[in-house]
């Protein structure tokens, strides 16, 4: 983490666990104050809230008011009315802006990635906007390494497009799709460095399938940023409801624990793991764990 990411934490506000409420429905929801019904996770589902409730709406703005922006210039812009809201750090709630927040998202990445780079691929499965490869290419991590993005949702996929082109990147975009035996048809590299941030998260597909079918692509380093209840402590009230969250949402957050079990299936060997590193969610921060086939 940046040193000057640090102080921003350490300078930001904390925020009591009981003054939740204020700023979230959760709260309620988690202790059946106000109703909540479980999302079904169908393909046909995820379909409709990414493509075309989120990234085709994005990509219609993107096009009509963003036409040569860069990436962080419309990120500025959509957060230009959001005020500081709580966050899971390491350091407590702390109540961060958005800027800050992506600050901290990309530091946490940029250390698990760059100590792997350059290498034949950076590959960002389920990408969403690009952001986070826009983000480490602008802080020159990415310098020599060809960056890929796959992404689920059409409309992504071209706001992806957009961006990179804006920015000056020549980044391969493809299709890809976790709940298929083989995540993608395009070519992965030998030796390439894959992650995924907050996407086999959604997707109820076995974790320990998943990394076996990325084992296959034979990378040099595969690193995950997602929620993973096995790092929720059962003695800590903020743990106990960030794993309800995880539940009632229906999250897939067992990446770890599949890990560890093809670990000592000697399938794969567990480079480094840290624990809850950040959520914009304070109920769903992720855990950063990194692997490289056996
Ligand atoms: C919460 S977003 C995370 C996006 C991005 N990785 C980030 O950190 O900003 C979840 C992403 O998973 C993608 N996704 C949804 N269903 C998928 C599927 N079946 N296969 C692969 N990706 C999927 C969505 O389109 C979306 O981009």
């Amino acid at each position: 983490m940046t040193r000057r990411t640090q102080q921003a934490l350490r300078e930001a506000p904390l925020i009591p666990l009981e003054d939740l409420p204020r700023y979230s429905p959760w709260p309620a929801r988690l202790l059946g104050l106000s109703a909540w019904r479980k999302p079904v996770k169908s393909e046909a589902e995820l379909y409709r809230e990414y493509e075309e409730e989120t990234f085709a709406p994005y990509l219609e703005r993107a096009r009509s008011h963003y036409a040569h922006s860069l990436y962080r210039e419309w990120f500025a812009a959509q957060t230009a009315g959001t005020g500081p809201s709580p966050c899971h750090t390491e350091c407590g709630l702390r109540l961060l802006t958005p800027g800050q927040q992506l600050e901290v998202f990309i530091d946490a990445v940029q250390d698990a990635l760059a100590p792997h780079l350059p290498a034949p691929a950076l590959c960002d499965l389920g990408a969403g906007t690009g952001k986070i490869l826009y983000c480490l290419a602008q802080r020159g991590v990415t310098r020599q390494t060809p960056l890929l993005a796959f992404e689920f949702s059409p409309s992504a996929r071209e706001l992806i497009r957009h961006f990179s082109r804006n920015q000056g990147l020549d980044m391969q975009v493809h299709a890809c799709n976790f709940l298929e035996p083989r995540i993608t048809e395009a070519a992965i590299p030998r030796d390439a460095v894959l992650f995924t941030s907050f996407a086999l998260a959604c997707v109820p597909r076995d974790a320990t399938d998943f990394l076996r079918a990325l084992a296959a692509f034979r990378p040099r380093v595969v690193a995950h940023f997602e929620p993973c209840a096995d790092f929720f402590k059962p003695d800590n009230l903020q743990h106990m409801m960030c794993r309800r969250y995880v539940e009632i949402n229906g999250y897939n957050a067992d990446i770890h624990i599949a890990a560890r079990e093809l670990e000592a299936e000697g399938v794969l060997r567990v480079l480094a793991t840290r624990p809850n590193v950040f959520g914009g969610n304070p109920l769903l921060p992720f855990s950063t764990v990194v692997w490289t086939p056996a």
